[in-house]
């Protein structure tokens, strides 16, 4: 060995640690509020050629579609081919779910392309007495039959990561993790709300993996395409992109009020719900839950989780081209306060958890607070203040955020925030 090879490695050893299988940047995340570097902000009323943008007309004709294509091209990557849905097949129902107060609905999207085929379950649970309800959609981490106990929901056969704890061996769902996630899914509460429930299993559209040969994406490949290209879709557009075919099915489902759904997602399913609603404007509303980098925290703060940090640790998450800031932050000619902009003038919802600092709660509200001009164009009420109110006590306008306590997770308390503000929002309760 060469002294020169030898450097070389040790450099690259200093510089990378493999942890778990993962490559993660060696140095430490800040927490720490003093160390965040100066940046500057993109002005999301400001064109990238600099013009001023003052009417909501010129905002939906001339800005909303350059962020747009940026955010597509650059950050998430864009839905190479057009996928209808096939056919979807009503595989069980029953009208005496949950006691009687509910109706209960598992419909498969099919797809079909040359020799391609998927499907995914969508999971419903549908208030009785309403006769075109308001929904949330959401997806689920460990399967539909994980969100509640009720037997009849099905298990689906998609490959998933491990978890000894959760019964998920040999990368299958089984009975003994049905309902281990009903704490994050108050499906009473919703229906009590006079709500509806929508939920799939993400990893049914796009298994979890760097790999890019299993899900949705194959079905755009040309010739002998084996991985996106660089603009391309990643795993969260894939997701997006399959809640959006979930709202092509509730358009046509009568016992649905298509123009009132709210999506919904927790983490990276909370990124992906702020690409779905920010792309397919028939989405009502918006709610990010400790979505964090790539979500709703903006990436120019380098605070919790980074660029580098979540583009190493989960490659197939983002296009090829998001790894260009990876470290280059003050590159990057948008931040997450213009994902949520883009979701103007429906309401979004931010949300926090104060122990969640991975996911830079300060970072989530000052994104709310920065898109607030883009809604205060279309005459809404957004965050006023640059001050993060009190944990635990919401702010509920068009654009709505509260940091509440306790770790990352959904809670009784999220939902609660997300029913009452989805009642005046939507409904004008
Ligand atoms: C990791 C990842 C986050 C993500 C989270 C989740 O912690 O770093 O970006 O939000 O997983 O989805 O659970």
């Amino acid at each position: 060995m060469t002294t020169r090879f030898i450097i070389l490695t040790l450099v690259l050893l200093s510089t990378f640690l493999v942890i778990f299988g993962q490559i993660v940047p060696q140095s430490e995340p800040n927490y720490d509020e003093n160390k965040v570097p100066k940046f500057e902000l993109p002005d999301p009323l400001t064109t990238f050629a600099g013009k001023k943008i003052k009417t909501p007309g010129k905002w939906i004709k001339e800005r909303r579609p350059e962020l747009l294509a940026f955010f597509s091209e650059n950050v998430y990557g864009k839905v190479p081919c057009k996928i209808p849905v096939h056919q979807w097949e009503v595989v069980e129902q029953s009208d005496h779910a949950l006691d009687g107060k509910a109706c209960r609905k598992q419909v498969d999207l099919i797809f079909k392309k040359d020799n391609h085929a998927l499907r995914f379950t969508i999971l419903m649970y549908l208030p009785k007495e309403i006769e075109k309800a308001p929904l949330f959609l959401g997806y689920n981490f460990y399967g539909n039959h994980t969100i509640t106990n009720d037997p009849n929901v099905l298990i689906s056969p998609a490959w998933t990561r491990n978890n000894e704890s959760l019964g998920i061996v040999n990368h299958q769902l089984t009975e003994a993790s049905r309902g281990v996630r009903a704490n994050r899914w108050p499906v009473e509460k919703i229906i009590h709300a006079g709500y509806g429930l929508a939920t799939i299993f993400y990893c049914e559209v796009d298994p979890d993996r760097d790999d890019f040969s299993d899900g949705i994406h194959p079905f755009c490949y040309v010739e002998d395409q084996q991985i996106p290209a660089a603009d391309e879709w990643g795993a969260i557009s894939a997701w997006a992109w399959g809640l959006s075919r979930a709202m092509d099915y509730f358009e046509q489902d009568k016992d649905v009020d298509a123009s009132k759904v709210i999506v919904f997602g927790h983490s990276r399913l909370g990124k992906t719900a702020l690409w779905a609603g920010a792309q397919d404007e028939r989405f009502s509303a918006v709610i990010s839950n400790n979505s964090g980098c790539g979500g709703a925290a903006l990436s120019k703060r380098r605070f919790g989780e980074t660029i580098a940090r979540i583009n190493t640790a989960f490659p197939h998450w983002f296009c090829k081209n998001f790894n260009k800031y990876n470290d280059n932050e003050d590159a990057l000619p948008v931040d997450q306060h213009e994902l949520i902009a883009l979701i103007a003038p429906r309401p979004v919802y931010v949300a926090s958890a104060e122990k969640d600092l991975w996911a830079d709660p300060r970072g989530e509200f000052l994104a709310a607070y920065f898109a607030t001009p883009v809604y205060e164009l279309f005459g809404k009420k957004g965050i006023s203040s640059q001050e993060m109110p009190p944990v635990n006590q919401p702010i509920h306008n068009t654009v709505a955020y509260h940091i509440r306590s306790g770790e990352h997770d959904v809670t009784d308390f999220d939902w609660e925030q997300y029913i009452k503000w989805a009642n005046k929002q939507l409904l004008n309760k």
